[in-house]
Parts: structure tokens; sequence; C-alpha cells
């Protein structure tokens, strides 16, 4: 075997992508991640035993460099994007790049645009609807005006929520890989966002308690988030966890080896096993209506996941229906990860 024969072989190897040689119509190196996904005794063999589709076959025999989107290699429908570069006369190389990443990325990022622009063009229609009637209709009795004015203010405050809720998720989003620096008592961090929640309780009549040891193992973090992190999470167990009267809502904290652990239960409808691997998705609502009615935007327990990640936490959502939920946010404690 010659040199460049040897170094042609380490080289294609070292890829983790599949990666094959091709001289003239025979397969000369199939890396093992080629072997893996066109068969394990390919090399020697002809490329068109071993590649059956017509359109990628003509690509590749073609030994014009290029690159072509193809599905239906190895696992059905995966989308790969299959590149091909001349090295010696009558010699091609090529490799294959699993575009399924990129795809649901690009998926994901379609959907948010959709969802993000339904979601502003809704209350915006109300506002132009109930705008245009009060500009072109001077007769209007006055308690007509005042109810429009009222629904037209609403209206123009929930997307103003959206945006802002919007401009915080990408806040934190860019600063994911910034390592929040604060040292934080967590126990502390949930008293202050109980604080602030107990204002916007309004009719609520549900009491909320919270349980803390007095020396809890710091966290670093970053207390701006943090206190919307336990704001979320506080006013969905008001706004949706606290029909009964005498509900109590619970805010727990404890250390758990290296971490440290804080929940919030409540003792509501719960949510049924069909809605909640979804309730984290931007803009999810189990119960659309209510959450609209009391000014929900969908987004709250997105910023939450967000804030989570960027702490290097992790987040588990317990519900049962009838009994209750449970939010638990698990940090590592600072010096202890
Ligand atoms: N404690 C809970 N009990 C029952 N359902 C809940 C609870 N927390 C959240 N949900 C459900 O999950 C959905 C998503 O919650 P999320 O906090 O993301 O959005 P939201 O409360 O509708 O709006 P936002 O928090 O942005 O104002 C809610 O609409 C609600 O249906
Ligand atoms: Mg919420």
């Amino acid at each position: 075997m010659a040199d460049h024969d040897l170094n042609q072989r380490s080289l294609v190897d070292a890829l983790d992508e599949p990666a094959l040689v091709i001289e003239g119509l025979t397969i000369s190196v199939a890396n093992p991640a080629a072997r893996e996904l066109l068969g394990q005794s390919i090399e020697g063999r002809d490329i068109r035993l071993a590649v059956r589709q017509p359109e990628l076959l003509e690509h590749i025999l073609s030994g014009h460099p290029g690159d072509l989107d193809v599905a239906g290699i190895g696992d059905f429908g995966r989308p790969w994007r299959v590149a091909v570069r001349a090295l010696d006369l009558g010699t091609v190389f090529v490799r294959l790049i699993d575009r399924s990443d990129n795809l649901s990325a690009e998926k994901m990022r379609v959907d948010f645009v959709a969802n993000a622009s339904h979601e502003l063009r809704t209350p915006l229609s109300a506002v132009l609807g109930y705008a245009e009637t009060l500009a072109d209709d001077p007769g209007l009795p006055p308690e007509t005006i005042a109810t429009f004015g009222r629904t037209v203010r609403d209206e123009a405050g929930r997307m103003l929520r959206i945006v802002e809720d919007l401009m915080s998720l990408s806040r934190i989003e860019a600063d994911r890989f910034v390592a929040p620096e604060e040292l934080l008592d967590l126990g502390k961090v949930a008293q202050d966002a109980i604080a602030n929640a107990s204002v916007a309780r309004g009719k609520k009549k549900c009491d909320i308690t919270i349980d803390a040891p007095k020396t809890l193992p710091k966290v670093r973090g970053d207390r701006g988030q943090l206190v919307q992190l336990f704001d979320n999470l506080v006013s969905n167990a008001l706004r949706y966890g606290c029909d009964k009267p005498g509900a109590c809502i619970e805010v727990k904290l404890k250390a758990a080896g290296s971490r440290v652990e804080a929940s919030v239960i409540d003792h509501g409808p719960g949510i049924s096993r069909a809605h909640l691997p979804r309730v984290t998705e931007r803009f999810y609502r189990v119960d659309e209506a209510r959450s609209r009615e009391s000014g929900g935007t969908g987004l709250g327990l997105a910023i939450v996941k967000h804030i989570v990640e960027r702490h290097r936490g992790s987040l588990a959502i317990d519900s049962k229906v009838g009994v209750g939920t449970t939010v638990t946010v698990s940090l590592p404690a600072a010096g202890g990860a």
C-alpha cells in the first residue's frame, strides 16, 4: 500500500461523519461511520451497489464538486448533505453531513416566528377594530366609548406584556454562556419574590408559606433572573392552583447533596400527562381562554426553563390531576459542584 493511501485512510477514518473515497466506480476507502450507514463490506465494492438513489449516484459519479441535500440514506427520512470533492483524476471524496439538528433548529425558528406573530396579531386586530369604531362613529354613547377604550387599553397592555416577555427571553438566551456571579441565599430570593407576588395576588385567597432552613448553602446566580423565576412559579400557583378556598401554596427550600432545591407546591387542579411535557414551550397553554383572561402570555415557564439552564440547574414539574402541581428547581451550590 502506497504512503498516500495510508494517509488517505487515516484522514478519512479520523472524520466522525460518514466519508468515502471513490476511485472510478469502486469505493476504495469507507470510514467506520460510512460502513455503519451503508454496510460493513462496502469497501472494494461498486458504488452503484452501495448507493441506490439515482439522484445521489449521479451527483457522486459526475465528479463535479458540489453539495446535494438528500433524505433516505440509512434511517428513513434522515436529511443529509452530500458534499463531493474531486481529489485526483477519476477519484472523488464524498462526505455525508447529518442535517437533522440544523433542520429542527430551522423548524423551531419558523414555528416561533409564526406563533409570536399570531399572538401579537390577535390583540392588535382587536385594538384596530375598536379604534376604528371609535374614530368613525362620533355618536357613540359615553358608556360604549368607555368600554371600547378599556378594551383597547387591555389589549395593548397584553401586547406590551408579550413584547416584554419576549425581550426578557432573548436577554436570558443571550447570556446563556455567561456564568452568573452573585453569591445568593435562594431562600431570601424566594422570600422577595413572594412579597412581590402578594401585591399581584388581588382577590385570591390562598396563603403562601415558605419553609427554608436558616443556613442554606449559597448558590451563584443572577438575582434579577431568580426573582423572575420564583415570581413566575408563584404567579402560576396563584393563577391556576388556588381554586379551592383555603388551599395554600407552599414554597420549600432544602440542601440536597451539592445542590440546593426549591419547590413551589400547589393543591390545584394539576396538569394532565398529555400537556405536561409541553408546558415549558413558548406560548403553550393548557387552557388558552383561562390563561388569556388572567393576562397570561404563555411564556412564563419558557422563561423559567431558560433561567434554570443558564444557572446549570434542572427543572422538574410533577403534577397529578385533582391533586396539584409541584415545580422543583435544583441549582448547584456555590463551591459544591
Ligand atoms: N401550577 C399550575 N397548575 C396548573 N396548570 C399550570 C400551572 N402552571 C402552569 N400551568 C399551565 O401551563 C401553561 C403555561 O404556563 P406559563 O407560565 O408558561 O404561561 P401562562 O401562565 O399562561 O402565561 P405567563 O406566565 O406568561 O403570564 C399555563 O397556561 C397553564 O395552563
Ligand atoms: Mg405563568
